[in-house]
């Protein structure tokens, strides 16, 4: 894969990077909050667990498989993350994800993040589409894909499945042609 941009600065002194080891307090920190265990793709009950899951984004990063990036402020503390995975190259296609830590929420993070991701995946990974989805019952999931340019596709019936109960999920993208706002 060519060399891409790592490092974006974003309004507000935020800024979007790869991960690093020493952001294993606030992944600890974030991924202990009520149902943040459904974004981990394995616990992450421990500051070594978040070591673990930070080196498995600069696993992926090194395979091209996916980027996922914190969202820093300006003194470097990583406040949230988004991630594009599920790249593929032939259709130039990718799944976006996002979280924000709780005591970050509401200040546009994710959003901010989101649309800078998107930009970078459109012009680095030379992406066309992107897509990504959230529980009907998320709300605040879906202001981030609005606000981020992302256009609600559909609902998906009962597609998610956590403690026994199925939950709807709407489906959001975002073209490479789609007008910036
Ligand atoms: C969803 C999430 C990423 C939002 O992060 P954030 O940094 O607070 O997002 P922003 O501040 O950029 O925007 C949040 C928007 O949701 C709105 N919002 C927040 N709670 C809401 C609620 N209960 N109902 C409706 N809207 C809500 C805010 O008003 C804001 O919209 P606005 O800009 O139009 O006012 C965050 O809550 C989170 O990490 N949740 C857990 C993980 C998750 O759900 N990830 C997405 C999986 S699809």
């Amino acid at each position: 894969m060519r060399a891409v941009n790592e490092r974006m600065e974003l309004p507000g002194g935020l800024v979007l990077r790869p991960w690093e080891t020493t952001d294993a307090p606030a992944v600890q920190e974030a991924f202990a909050e009520p149902g943040m265990e459904r974004q981990a793709d394995a616990p992450v009950g421990s500051v070594s667990d978040a070591v673990l899951w930070i080196r498995r984004r600069q696993d992926q990063w090194g395979l091209g498989a996916a980027f996922g990036f914190a969202v820093a402020d300006a003194s470097g503390t990583a406040l949230g993350g988004v991630a594009v995975s599920s790249l593929d190259h032939r259709h130039a296609t990718g799944w976006i994800s996002y979280w924000t830590g709780s005591v970050a929420r509401g200040r546009g993070v994710a959003t901010l993040g989101c649309r800078a991701l998107a930009d970078w995946c459109f012009t680095e990974l030379d992406l066309f589409r992107l897509e990504l989805g959230h529980r009907t019952n998320n709300p605040a999931s879906c202001r981030v894909a609005l606000a981020s340019g992302f256009a609600a596709e559909g609902v998906q019936r009962q597609k998610l499945a956590y403690d026994g109960v199925r939950y709807d999920v709407e489906t959001h993208a975002r073209l490479a042609t789609d007008p910036v706002r």
